[in-house]
């Protein structure tokens, strides 16, 4: 036990406080002393102590009314009292009233001291058990998921309250908000952490094998179908089924999922046989749904199905908060053997940028910036130059152009990062990048590859610009 507890001895007996007080000191502890329940109460209110002993029958209030009186001011502060022997009544009203625990009197010393030291360490404990509660509430990571922004902790507290149910979840947000570490992290503080997690991305599926994919096929479903396939909804079976991008499922497949949410059993694809499933669906999109569901593309009584529970995700340059942890993370993530350090002003300028791509944006700054230079604490110069200092919208194109000047950057690397943004707000589908930057998919390979080459050429021979 801490020697430097603070212990208050209340007693109107001046001889009773005297005895009390000195035995405390002198078993190592800082001991105090008022002659009433109001003079306990004032000096309660300017320190606090860590234990207080108290005479129950004083004149005036007694140690009952001061035990009330405390457990308003100093709610944490355990109070044992002193009653004298053969009025058990009153011991058993001081308890109701929340004193710890009572001695009676008379008592040999080693009575008192046992009290004391059991309620010094009861406060002790609660206090710990406060700082962990507290530790927790600011941690600012849960699971894979992290932040430290509003937002994000009531995120947390959603994930923490719905992991234990079945319930259809529906995470919304832009393009690498963290939509899937969102719904990792549910089901992974869940009931069914130890069964699958299934992810599956609706677009990444030509739209006829989706359904097949999704609920199995028997044999001869289709040509091709030589023999018959479990679906993800029974690979997921217990777990959880997460259905990514799910704005993009096309509306046949729409109403099958919406009547398999519904009955909870499947039919495989060319059977006549269903069979019962127990899966949580998590979906998610960065499409505006009720946007799709006024233009037909949508279905409604799916999206009310499926959004029993709504996660929305603002953008990062909503919850600058969040950077710095990020940034704390994606360091570990990144940094292979000995971790490396970033410098106060850019991680200022990290927080400042507009991040289009959120999360995942910056985490690519991190990971390049890192390769980029062996800098033991990356510095504002290290990041890649066109995300810093762009707060939202500040500096104009021409300042950018400016400072790649400056950094005599080739026209290839100026085009080669032009390209890294447009496959950023892309999300590296070359196809739509391609669309986008005016040029055809081959031209785009064959420039990656080009890339690669001089990229690797170097890294065998580096030159000064690098880093
Ligand atoms: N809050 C966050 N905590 C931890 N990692 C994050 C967070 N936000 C983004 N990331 C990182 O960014 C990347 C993208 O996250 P994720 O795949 O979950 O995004 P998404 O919202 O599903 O994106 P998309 O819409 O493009 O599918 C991941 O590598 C993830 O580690
Ligand atoms: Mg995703």
């Amino acid at each position: 036990m801490d020697s430097t507890c603070k212990i208050l001895v209340v007693d109107d007996d001046l001889a009773m406080r005297e005895m009390l007080t000195s035995m405390f000191s002198e078993e190592g502890y800082e001991a105090d002393c008022a002659a009433s329940a109001d003079e306990a109460i004032e000096r309660s209110r300017d320190e606090e102590f860590d234990a207080v002993l108290s005479d129950i029958k004083m004149p005036g209030r007694s140690g009952i009314d001061l035990v009330a009186a405390l457990r308003e001011l100093r709610p944490e502060t355990p109070v044992v009292l002193m009653t004298a022997f053969g009025t058990i009544d009153s011991a058993v009203e001081a308890m109701r009233a929340g004193a710890l625990d009572y001695v009676t009197k008379p008592f040999e010393p080693e009575v008192v001291l046992c009290a004391m030291e059991r309620a010094l360490e009861r406060r002790a404990l609660e206090q710990e058990n406060r700082q962990l509660r507290r530790a927790l509430d600011q941690t600012s990571q849960l699971g894979d998921l992290i932040g430290s922004s509003p937002a994000m902790r009531e995120i947390f507290a959603l994930v923490r309250r719905v992991a234990h149910n079945r319930s259809s979840v529906l995470i919304t947000g832009g393009s690498g908000t963290g939509k899937e570490v969102v719904a990792r992290t549910i089901h992974f503080h869940g009931s069914r952490a130890d069964k699958p997690f299934v992810p599956i991305n609706c677009t990444a599926i030509p739209e006829g094998l989706l359904e097949s994919e999704l609920f199995g096929h028997v044999r001869g479903a289709f040509t091709g179908a030589h023999t018959s396939k479990r679906g993800l909804f029974e690979t997921a079976s217990g777990g959880t089924l997460f259905l990514d991008e799910i704005g993009d499922m096309p509306p046949g497949l729409q109403s099958k999922l919406l009547r398999v949410l519904q009955d909870r059993e499947i039919r495989p694809v060319g059977g006549n046989h269903t069979i019962p499933v127990d899966v949580r669906v998590i979906a998610a999109t960065n499409k505006e749904l009720r946007e799709e569901i006024e233009r037909g593309a949508f279905r409604e009584d799916l999206y009310y199905r499926l959004n029993v529970i709504p996660i929305h995700i603002p953008p990062l340059a909503e919850r600058p908060d969040d950077v710095p942890p990020l940034v704390e993370a994606f360091l570990t993530r990144h940094s292979d053997g000995a971790r490396r350090s970033i410098s106060s002003e850019a991680v200022k300028a990290l927080c400042n940028a507009e991040w289009r791509g959120n999360g995942r944006e910056l985490e690519n700054v991190i990971e390049r910036a890192l390769a980029l230079t062996d800098r033991e604490e990356l510095q504002v110069a290290d990041l890649p130059l066109e995300h810093v200092g762009q707060a939202s919208g500040s500096s104009s194109v021409v300042d950018r152009l400016h400072s790649c000047a400056v950094r005599n950057l080739t026209l290839e690397e100026l085009q080669d990062l032009y390209i890294d943004e447009v496959m950023s707000l892309h999300n590296g589908n070359k196809v739509h990048a391609a669309a986008a930057l005016g040029i055809d998919r081959k031209t785009l390979y064959r420039r990656a590859e080009r890339r690669a080459r001089r990229e690797a050429a170097e890294h065998e021979h580096p030159t000064a610009s690098v880093g």
